[in-house]
């Protein structure tokens, strides 16, 4: 990446390596992410120390880590324009969140609903990490004194918590920590599950025909396209009460850019089943090219850790001044060696 941080704006996002990303991720993230690296400085992690907070298998999450660099260069991720590093590759991150758990409040993180709903689901696992996960989410943010964050509406309110953090520790030592704001798409914010359109699609769905991986094939893309649940309505048209094909038609908007009076046109006079078969196509068509480079990229650990290796120094030494100034304001010792 130029190093011309003065200029332009500064984005990080994160990404979880839990396992093959989903057409939610990329339409909510992963494709604002390409088109911002044009014209900002971006740094993209993939954060492996939030993925434990739900117990993972070590070998499963080594490859799904590798796997995920991949799937983000095959997405579009450039690393001669953009940041991508594994964020355990820069111990900033856990020291910060540190820091920055003692400048949280127990009750602020016991009102973050992802957190909640997390707890419900792995119930057997309710670990610290899961509680202060957001914390970690400010440092990463935070340490790069990042002004915008894109992200899927799901990550809405860690955000404002990140914000929250900042200001509250600015109060404290005056102007330390850059104030983030939300980068949050119109469209696809929240893309919803296809076999239940009123949950959020997601890669940990047990339902496999609920999410699009973005490594499905073909043929795969369009039976699930297929059979998504819609309503007993057989006019393709935006409205209240039609979260199914609300959801298809904001993911057909996305993808192919056309807007929703011009999807309504389009399916004028027509059925479901022929709108339900063009979006799995258009969807198909997008991601064909994402998964044969994939499949090259994915071959090529020694090219995949050295964009990792040259990423994570880069941020090393980005984040060393923040953390080093965050050390001195709270009245840690410097260190002389
Ligand atoms: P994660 O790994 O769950 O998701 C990565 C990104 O994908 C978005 N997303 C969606 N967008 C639209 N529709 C969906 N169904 C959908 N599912 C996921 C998410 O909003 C996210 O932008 N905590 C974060 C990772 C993280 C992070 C950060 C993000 C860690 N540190 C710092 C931004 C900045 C997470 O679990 O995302």
């Amino acid at each position: 990446m130029e190093q011309n941080t003065e200029r332009k704006k500064v984005i990080f996002s994160g990404i979880q390596p839990t396992g093959v990303f989903t057409l939610g991720n990329y339409l909510g993230a992963i494709k604002n992410w390409k088109e911002l690296q044009e014209d900002y400085n971006c740094i993209f992690s993939v954060v492996d120390l939030h993925a434990i907070t739900v117990r993972q298998d070590p070998a499963a999450l080594r490859k799904q880590t590798l796997d995920s660099v991949a799937l983000l260069l095959a997405s579009g991720i450039d690393p001669q324009k953009s940041v991508l590093f594994m964020q355990s590759h820069n111990s900033a991150h856990a020291e910060l969140s540190w820091v920055l758990s003692c400048y949280t409040q127990f009750g602020e993180l016991s009102r973050m609903t992802q957190f909640k709903d997390k707890s419900q689901r792995h119930a057997d696992n309710i670990n610290a990490g899961l509680f202060t996960y957001p914390v970690l989410m400010a440092a990463d943010i935070l340490l790069y004194k990042t002004d915008l964050v894109p992200v899927g509406v799901d990550q809405k309110q860690h955000l404002e918590l990140a914000r929250n953090i900042a200001e509250r520790f600015n109060g404290v030592y005056g102007n330390v920590f850059t104030v983030p704001e939300p980068y949050i798409p119109k469209i696809s914010a929240k893309v919803m599950s296809l076999a239940d359109p009123e949950k959020k699609m997601s890669k940990s769905d047990e339902n496999i025909n609920g999410f699009i991986s973005l490594l499905d094939d073909r043929d795969t893309i369009i039976r699930k396209f297929k059979r998504a649940v819609t309503d007993s309505d057989t006019c393709v048209r935006y409205a209240e009460g039609k979260s199914g094909i609300n959801n298809l038609m904001s993911i057909y908007s996305s993808v192919s850019g056309k807007d929703f009076a011009a999807i309504e046109k389009e399916f004028e006079g027509k059925g479901y089943g022929d709108f339900k078969l063009c979006v799995g196509e258009c969807v198909a068509d997008a991601l064909a090219p994402i998964r044969e480079e994939f499949a090259k990229l994915s071959k090529d650990k020694a090219y995949l850790m050295s964009v990792c290796s040259e990423g994570a120094q880069f941020a090393r030494r980005l984040s060393r001044r923040t953390l080093e100034k965050v050390y001195h304001k709270v009245g840690f010792v410097k260190a002389e060696n």
